[in-house]
């Protein structure tokens, strides 16, 4: 595998394989790998000739310092985990924006809601980093996680407004064995509400199970969840929604898929989670 630091020499590394007509996949991480990062590689390393996979914190998205201060790293062990799995190229710069930097990608809408709403300035972080990934690697395809499901979202909205030539699969959540979903902020927590965080899916699946065809129940489930929830001593609910899927606004009956997202504070850790569902 080869780790790719600059800028410039990425761009001519993948400008020669296109020339080669190499198909290229890209997986952004900000690194700390866990299986949910793994799966998106090797997903890539089956569909595509080519996969760069990007390790890099990016400042611009997070709100909060002490967050970034904190967000775990641990290059080499990314490193042999992402050699394991047949990554061709690592991307692993170690600034991506000049002291003079300006110009920010905003989606709009999109990003009002969920995650954009209590994390200001969040998406426009996220949305601008991957449209400079997007034009570094200039890949065929690009492989999100539904983990991250309004990133997700707002990067096709991106994708599609911006016109970049490329497909962007979304791929299931990977879960833990007690159904705590897979985030490189799982090992903050505490021991006891390590414990506890698997309560979050089960009150998303609750939702899920329990939601009636027509909505009618929608406010009264989500309310029970929240409780449930802030029962648990140190834990906050941020948000439980439910939003029409992938638009984001607020569902009726028309409605053909719905995101059942969370986000919920376990002392300073905030997790997100959600079920994307069919009707
Ligand atoms: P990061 O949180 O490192 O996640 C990288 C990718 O892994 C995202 O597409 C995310 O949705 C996916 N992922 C994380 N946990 C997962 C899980 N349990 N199951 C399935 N997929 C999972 O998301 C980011 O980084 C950043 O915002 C980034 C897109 C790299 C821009 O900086």
């Amino acid at each position: 595998m080869e780790i790719i630091q600059n800028v410039d020499s990425l761009r001519n590394r993948v400008e020669f394989l296109r020339k080669e007509r190499k198909y290229i996949g890209l997986v952004p991480t900000m690194g700390y790998f866990h299986d949910g990062h793994l799966n998106l590689m090797r997903l890539s390393v089956s569909e595509c000739d080519v996969t760069v996979v990007s390790n890099y914190v990016n400042p611009a998205q997070f709100d909060r310092r002490d967050d970034l201060e904190s967000y775990p790293i641990n290059f080499e062990r990314d490193k042999a985990l992402a050699e394991e799995i047949g990554v061709d190229i690592m991307f692993y710069p170690q600034t991506l924006y000049q002291s003079d930097h300006k110009t920010w990608v905003t989606v709009e809408k999109l990003t009002d809601v969920l995650c954009g709403r209590s994390r200001p300035g969040h998406f426009k972080g996220v949305a601008t980093v991957v449209c400079k990934l997007f034009n570094i690697v200039n890949p065929h395809v690009a492989y999100f996680g539904q983990k991250d499901a309004q990133q997700a979202a707002v990067i096709e909205q991106m994708i599609k407004d911006l016109n970049f030539d490329i497909r962007l699969v979304l791929s299931p959540i990977i879960r833990e064995h007690d159904g705590l979903a897979m985030s490189s902020r799982n090992v903050q927590l505490t021991p006891e509400h390590r414990k506890k965080a698997p309560v979050f899916y089960e009150q998303l699946q609750l939702i899920d199970k329990k939601l009636l065809p027509d909505l009618s129940n929608k406010e009264m489930l989500i309310e029970q969840a929240k409780k449930t929830l802030e029962n648990i001593p140190g834990v906050r609910v941020d948000y439980i929604e439910v939003l029409s899927w992938p638009h984001l606004e607020i569902p009726d009956k028309t409605s053909h898929r719905l995101l059942i997202a969370g986000a919920v504070f376990f002392g300073n850790v905030r997790l997100i989670d959600n079920i994307i569902k069919e009707l």
